[in-house]
């Protein structure tokens, strides 16, 4: 048999708490050294707090280890340093500078040539819009950015929030074009909320509910699995909102490793 290999990113009893109230109360996760793992979760699941809390950006306790090393205790430089690129939630592109300024402000001294010829090669189009602003690009391209930011400093992870989220059904497909190709690179944590793109590009996911994780597994197995996919998600298998309609998956039942409320 062919051991699993080691995950990149292994997270352990992550809790948050901000001005007093508990956001994280025991997240586990672990990010495949290869392709992509969501994360998901209903909104306000804490789904954002727990990219926040890997990269340092609020204060957190428990472990994350980054192929096998404690960084829990690192600042967001240290562990952007380390390799962990983020495209956030908003996008955090510079509306009123050219899209080559945007990527030239992402370039990080110290981590090599910035791979220019990679970002270009995966986003043909950003060379093409090189000298345009930024702000008078669409959604998806926008995202395009925010995600060629990511590549550009040879970095080991890449860690997307919601990166469809807003955009029209065609752009959702674009954006997931280019992430499948990213994560060829790069192993990306890809927070989602659109199950297309989940069945699409994940083969692992971890599902958090009110703060700690609920479900971790084959993303294929959850999708596959109507009712679980509803009781976690609160959606059918078509990444929309059920509310009270049929959901058209149920093709078989899924092996599934639920961790209810310890
Ligand atoms: N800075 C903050 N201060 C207070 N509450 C917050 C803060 N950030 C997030 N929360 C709360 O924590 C919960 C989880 O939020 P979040 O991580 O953004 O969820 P998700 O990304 O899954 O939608 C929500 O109830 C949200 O209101
Ligand atoms: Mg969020």
């Amino acid at each position: 048999m062919t051991p699993t290999p080691a995950p990149l990113l292994t997270v352990r009893d992550l809790r948050v708490v901000i001005g007093g109230r508990h956001i994280l109360h025991g997240v586990d996760l672990e990010v495949a050294a290869s392709g992509t793992t969501a994360l998901l979760g209903r909104n306000g699941a804490g789904k954002t707090t727990t990219v926040r809390g890997i990269l340092g950006l609020v204060p957190r306790t428990g472990s994350v280890l980054l192929a096998g090393e404690e960084t829990v205790r690192l600042t967001t430089y240290a562990l952007v340093r380390k390799g962990i690129g983020y495209a956030p939630e908003d996008r955090g592109v510079f509306a009123a500078l050219t899209v080559a300024e945007n990527l030239r402000l992402a370039e990080r001294p110290g981590a090599g040539e910035p791979a220019y010829d990679l970002v270009y090669e995966l986003f043909p189009e950003l060379k093409l819009r090189a000298r345009q602003a930024a702000g008078t690009l669409s959604g998806g391209q926008q995202q395009m950015v925010a995600i060629a930011r990511t590549l550009l400093n040879g970095n080991r992870l890449i860690i997307a929030d919601e990166p469809t989220k807003g955009l029209a059904p065609k752009v959702v497909t674009e954006v997931a074009q280019v992430l499948e190709r990213a994560a060829e690179a790069v192993p990306v944590l890809l927070v989602e909320q659109n199950l297309a793109v989940v069945r699409r590009l994940a083969r692992h996911c971890v599902v958090l509910a009110d703060g700690r994780t609920a479900h971790r597994g084959p993303a294929a197995d959850l999708l596959a699995d109507a009712e679980a996919a509803r009781r976690l998600l609160g959606v059918g298998s078509t990444g929309r909102p059920t509310a009270g309609a049929p959901v058209r998956t149920a093709a078989r039942p899924a092996a599934r490793t639920t961790e209810a409320d310890a």
